[in-house]
């Protein structure tokens, strides 16, 4: 049996909207092997599809046809700690996960930058899929069905705080409420913060960080999309935070902070209940800078 362990991913980190992602320290566990048919279970009872339609069997399915192979059944089992439909990457955990699964069921057809590529023309952009793969911060385009990226590895003294509330929010959603277009200037207050979050972060130029989450692309459409989204950002600037921003297309929320920052934890929680959204769960992650980890059980 393959066992593979996926990262949680947090992709835009703020103004880099399709382009930029980091891998956080939440797995989601795929485990597969060939069998006489398809099965699917969810160890710990995550509700996910459990027929054809699962994106781990499509995946791995997919990685078959591609490479001209034959996958007569197939035996998965999914572990599943990535909240679905939050912004923390789980449906590119799923896809990579499937993806690596099948590369190694194979015997290794595929090389890293190749999977690179089919994953994120599946997903349809790279700021997930690449990072859930190789870990770190990653900077990517994709252009005709190729991703160009550099990936860096991010200081540990930095901290991730998930907020994650407790709705869904379908990125088919949250791209539907984007404008068609957007002001020149919009644009280039965008690009600027991009390219000085990137190098920031992995120069550790963190004071920077507050200005470069600043973003016109997508998160104030998003925000309405999130009750109280805007005060639980501020609930995070107001604790220390250096910056705060919609994880991927939301709903949850991400705080960067210093882990020498006291009690960052405990004001955001007791933020969070003060604003009566103790439902929302509250995580503090790390950089995962390895992304996938394939074992052999
Ligand atoms: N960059 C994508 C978006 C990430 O913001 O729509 C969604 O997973």
């Amino acid at each position: 049996m393959v066992k593979v362990r996926i990262p949680a991913t947090s992709a835009n980190v703020g103004p880099g909207f399709d382009s930029l992602g980091l891998a956080l320290s939440l797995y989601n566990y795929v485990y597969m092997q060939y069998d006489d048919k398809v099965s699917i279970l969810s160890r710990d009872g995550a509700d996910i599809p459990l027929g054809e339609e699962n994106l781990v069997y499509k995946s791995t399915k997919y990685l078959h046809d591609l490479c001209g192979k034959s996958l007569p059944g197939l035996a998965i089992e999914q572990l599943s700690h990535i909240p679905q439909a939050r912004g923390l990457g789980s449906s590119s955990a799923c896809i990579i996960g499937g993806m690596v699964g099948a590369n190694e069921l194979m015997g290794n057809p595929l090389t890293q930058d190749e999977i690179i590529d089919i994953a994120a023309v599946m997903e349809g952009h790279p700021d997930n899929s690449t990072p859930a793969l190789i870990g770190g911060l990653v900077t990517a385009v994709l252009e005709e069905d190729k991703v160009h990226y550099v990936k860096q590895e991010i200081g540990d003294q930095l901290k991730f705080a998930a907020i994650i509330p407790d709705f869904e929010l379908k990125t088919s959603v949250a791209r539907a409420v984007l404008p068609q277009t957007i002001p020149h200037m919009d644009g280039r207050y965008n690009l600027a913060r991009a390219a000085l979050m990137a190098v920031s972060l992995y120069s550790g130029k963190y004071e920077n960080l507050r200005v470069a989450a600043g973003d016109r692309l997508h998160q104030p459409y998003r925000m309405d999309l999130i009750p109280h989204g805007e005060d639980a950002i501020r609930l995070c600037y107001d604790s220390g935070c250096y910056a705060a921003y919609i994880s991927g297309a939301g709903s949850s929320l991400i705080a960067i902070f210093n882990d020498h920052v006291l009690d960052f934890e405990q004001k955001v929680r007791d933020g969070l209940d003060q604003m009566g959204l103790g439902s929302w769960e509250l995580h503090i992650l790390s950089i995962d800078n390895n992304g996938v980890v394939v074992m052999l059980d």
